[in-house]
Formats: C-alpha cells, sequence, structure tokens
C-alpha cells in the first residue's frame, strides 16, 4: 500500500479498538431507540462505514457532503451544502459523523443545519479533534482522539486526494506539504 513520508500516529489496531469503545458508548446511549447515521463525506466515509458496525441500536444511514472555501487561517467559515440527506431529520436521533475537527466551522454549520431541522436529539462523533486550531466554539460529543496540530492522513482523511484508503492514521511530514 502507498505510505506517505511521516510517521504513525494512530495504529489500525488502536483505532479499531476506539471505533469499538465509542460504538459502545453511542450504543448505551440511545438502547432501545433508532439512530439516523449521517457521515460527512468524503473523509467521514470510512470512519462512518467502521462506527455503524460496532453499534448494536437500529440504525439508518445517510450522508451529506460539505464543501467550504478559503480554509485555512483567513477562513471566512463559509461552508455549504452540496449533497443534502434524503432521510427525514425531524424528530430522529441525529448522529453526524466526521473524521476530523480542525478550525470546527464546518461542524458550526452543520450543527446549525441540522438543528433547524428539528430532530429529537443532535450528537456529534468525530474521530480526530484538534483543539489547537479551533476558530468556532462547537460541541463534538464523541471523540475518538485529541491529536496535535500536525497534517494527518490515513483513514479516510487525504493529502491532496491520495492516502484514504491508509487503514492508520499517519502524520506527514512537514517536507512533503511545503513543497508546493
Ligand atoms: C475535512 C473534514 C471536515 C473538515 C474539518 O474535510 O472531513 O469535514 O475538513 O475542518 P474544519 O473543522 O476546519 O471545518 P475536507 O474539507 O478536507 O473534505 P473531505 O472530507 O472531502 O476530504
Amino acid at each position: 500500500m502507498e505510505a506517505p513520508t511521516g510517521r504513525e500516529l494512530i495504529s489500525r489496531e488502536e483505532v479499531a479498538h476506539r471505533v469499538e469503545e465509542l460504538g459502545r458508548e453511542i450504543s448505551a446511549a440511545h438502547a432501545g431507540e433508532e439512530l439516523l447515521v449521517v457521515g460527512v463525506l468524503r473523509g467521514g466515509a470510512v470512519f462512518t462505514a467502521d462506527l455503524i458496525r460496532q453499534l448494536w441500536v437500529p440504525v439508518h444511514l445517510d450522508f451529506v457532503a460539505v464543501s467550504s472555501y478559503g480554509k485555512g487561517a483567513s477562513s471566512s467559515g463559509e461552508v455549504r451544502l452540496v449533497k443534502d440527506v434524503d432521510e427525514r431529520v425531524e424528530g430522529r436521533n441525529v448522529l453526524l459523523v466526521e473524521d476530523i475537527v480542525d478550525t470546527g466551522l464546518t461542524l458550526r454549520y452543520l450543527r446549525q443545519e441540522f438543528a433547524a431541522r428539528h430532530p429529537k436529539d443532535l450528537r456529534v462523533c468525530a474521530l480526530l479533534n484538534k483543539p489547537s486550531r479551533r476558530l468556532a466554539t462547537v460541541q463534538v460529543e464523541y471523540v475518538g482522539f485529541d491529536i496535535p496540530d500536525e497534517f494527518v492522513v490515513g483513514y479516510g482523511l487525504d493529502y491532496a486526494g491520495r492516502y484514504r484508503n491508509l487503514p492508520c492514521i499517519f502524520a506527514l511530514s512537514p517536507e512533503v506539504y511545503q513543497q508546493k
């Protein structure tokens, strides 16, 4: 498998173990209820697929895709829904699933968008969290791992479209992304 220049930050075993724990925790919180799981494309697809198989409550699965402009420190925070869910949200227990929360701008938008549709319950599960990069205060009920401010790839996360299929989380060497 194509591996980038860098170091393994979180092994596939650590990821799998944490996904299992999150699945248990989320299932216990929704015992006796149904859950509408909404994965955020594209990065969140891999985590979403693994997480739902660790849930023992009845699950419905849907996806959204967002696009953001001017990402980075100077971000305007403008986020737009480019693919919406097909499922009705009103009155449902909704779990938004993200691969990573960085500035928090994407999630702030998604939380507002979904809250406006009057779900019964709205929670967020993110595999990775970079608290040091936060620009927007946003609630994340379930976090897999807090990570330092490094460029991470694998398990759904990409660099220039590559490495999403790596089974672990890799921290890229700065020379890889500073070449550009
Ligand atoms: C990533 C990630 C989140 C967002 C988090 O998506 O999947 O959706 O960025 O960043 P934020 O907290 O700073 O808003 P990305 O835009 O890289 O798209 P992708 O998932 O399609 O790769």
